[in-house]
């Protein structure tokens, strides 16, 4: 063998091995439900931090030296989502944050598309909440899979078995319980483990979870497990076990893998209790990147070549640096810092420069990236979400899900003397993706109407068209949102809309949509309209 060839193999080697210990995964949940909680755990479990108390206290800090996460502070939630690296027995772990506060935006669902699996977090006494749902049909759709926590279990929650099955009718998965509570007269005292038989009991360090909690493993017909739970409370335990083995199916991976079942698990963020005997079957059972789709058939990530996408851009998250952030997801190959990559939409070479990863909440500089990363590229404008960056030719990853407005309002300038830094802010904003501009004229005109998912997004153009641009505008909310792209002759498009009392708006492109204000309206006009085209999202 040849010195090249060894290197080459060495190479392949490494990149493998990289590749099997990286597990890059969203939690989606409903506000409230602890995914702050949990994360904060995650990272304590994983070493990232000491204590917990420090993603808040981060928070805290970060807010203190901006005046848009000022917003954050004062509503309490998180606006921005992002990215934390960190590792725990023996795996790289990349924590896709998304944001899951009442208003939300198409970025939280874009997230997804960069995750390879998914844990689903539930407030013990409220089951599937309504984020909850829209989210998980994101990653049913992409077949990732779930792995369900219900939380909270230090206090009285709705029965477990109950719960079970709720979850499978509204979500049309089948859930298998790997640990089941148990609970005796001084509360939830740990979780039967049904893959080993054994009873996890928990001990917290008398600190309110700040720290690791202690668990000693014991057989379910110790008298540990009697004396902890008392005889009626055991003898319910048993029978529930037993209920549990004959009407639940056995757990199957392929199953998970393809996202049809969900190993379902019991635990307390707040006091650690069960996080990290879920963490350790979650990195155990959990995949590594696998192979994705693009327009030149299946990138596989051991392939030598570097691909990835932007699934999220993020304009001057450093007000000192008015910089912009494309977070990428590596596909394949080794990102190595310098290298020039295609740009395949715009065909041109492009170095990606300050490439930057993500430690609980903290940018480092890196070197080098393997597939199933997410790195920050600082990007000058050139791209945009949906955007490939391939060194294996002109390839095309096609799986980035768009999504509806769902509310839409008229920017009313301020200051009219303003109006080209709102046209600007307007256009720069929107690129991240987080909100969509129309116009009631197909040239652009004077009256620029704003789509978004969540009604957030409205609150945070504004104080950032403010705040970054100079342009201090209002919004006022219009009744008209429901959407549909149309294609079809201008003539008959502009005819249909006045016959059906529908706004005929035009998006950036200058394709014409119509805004209903009923669901009715929509639906009759998609019965009856045969001639012209209507789409849910841009075509
Ligand atoms: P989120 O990010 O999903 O919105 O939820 P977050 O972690 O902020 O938790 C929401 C509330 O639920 C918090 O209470 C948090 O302390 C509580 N919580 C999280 N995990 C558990 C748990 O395992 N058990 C119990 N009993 N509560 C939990 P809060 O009163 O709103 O805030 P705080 O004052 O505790 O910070």
């Amino acid at each position: 063998m040849t010195m090249s060839e060894d290197v080459i193999k060495e190479g392949i080697a490494s990149l493998a091995k990289e590749i099997a210990c990286r597990r890059t995964f969203a939690i989606i949940s409903h506000p409230d439900a602890g995914k702050t909680t949990l994360t904060e755990k995650l990272l304590l479990y994983g070493g990232a931090i000491h204590m917990a108390g420090s993603v808040k206290a981060k928070r805290d800090q970060r807010q203190a030296t901006s005046d848009w996460m000022e917003m954050e502070r004062q509503r309490g939630i998180s606006v921005t989502s992002s990215v934390m690296q960190f590792s725990y027995g023996g795996c790289q772990i990349n924590l896709l944050d998304t944001p899951g506060h009442q208003d939300f935006s198409e970025d939280t669902y874009r997230t997804l598309v960069a995750a390879d699996s998914a844990v689903m977090l539930l407030d013990n006494r409220k089951g599937v909440e309504e984020r909850t749902r829209q989210l998980f049909s994101v990653c049913k759709r992409r077949r990732i899979p779930i792995f369900t926590f219900v939380n909270k279990c230090d206090r009285i929650g709705a029965n477990p078995l109950t719960l079970l099955d709720d979850i499978e009718a509204d979500l049309g998965i089948v859930c298998v319980p790997m640990t089941w509570p148990i609970v005796g007269p001084t509360g939830f005292v740990g979780v039967y483990d049904r893959r080993h038989g054994m009873v996890n009991l928990f001990t917290g360090a008398g600190d309110h979870g700040a720290s690791r909690s202690a668990v000693r493993s014991v057989p379910l017909d110790s008298s540990e497990v009697r004396g902890a739970v008392g005889v009626v409370e055991y003898d319910k335990l048993c029978a529930e076990i037993e209920l549990l083995d004959a009407a639940v199916p056995p757990f199957s991976e392929e199953s998970m893998l393809a996202g049809e079942m969900s190993p379902m698990y019991f635990g307390s963020a707040i006091s650690n209790f069960g996080v990290e005997s879920f963490l350790g079957d979650f990195l155990r059972l959990a995949p590594p990147p696998t192979s994705r789709q693009s327009t030149k058939g299946t990138v596989n990530p051991d392939s030598s070549e570097f691909t990835g996408f932007v699934f999220k851009i993020q304009a001057n998250m450093d007000p000192k640096h008015r910089d912009r952030i494309a977070f990428l997801r590596i596909c394949s190959g080794t990102f190595t810092v310098g290298e020039s990559v295609l740009h395949v939409r715009t065909g041109k070479q492009i170095k990606l420069s300050a490439p930057q990863q993500f430690m609980a909440q903290e940018r480092v500089g890196i070197e080098k990236a393997w597939p199933g990363d997410v790195i920050g590229v600082l990007d000058r404008g050139s791209l945009r979400i949906g955007d490939t960056l391939s060194a294996a030719g002109p390839l095309e990853f096609q799986d980035i899900p768009r999504f509806p407005p769902e509310r839409f309002a008229r920017v009313v300038p301020k200051d009219p003397l303003r109006r080209k830094q709102l046209d600007t802010g307007l256009r720069e904003l929107t690129e991240e993706g987080a909100a969509q501009v129309f116009y009631e004229d197909s040239a652009i005109g004077p009256a620029p109407i704003v789509g978004a998912v969540g009604l957030l997004q409205f609150d945070v153009l504004q104080f950032r068209l403010e705040r970054e641009y100079g342009a201090p505008c209002r919004f006022d909310y219009i009744s008209h949102r429901y959407p549909r792209w149309v294609l079809g002759p201008r003539s008959r498009v502009i005819q249909e809309a006045a016959k059906r009392g529908c706004m005929l708006l035009y998006d950036t492109k200058g394709t014409p949509i119509y805004l209903f204000d009923d669901s009715w309206k929509l639906r009759s006009t998609l019965q009856n309209v045969n001639d012209l085209v209507f789409h849910e999202v841009a075509p």
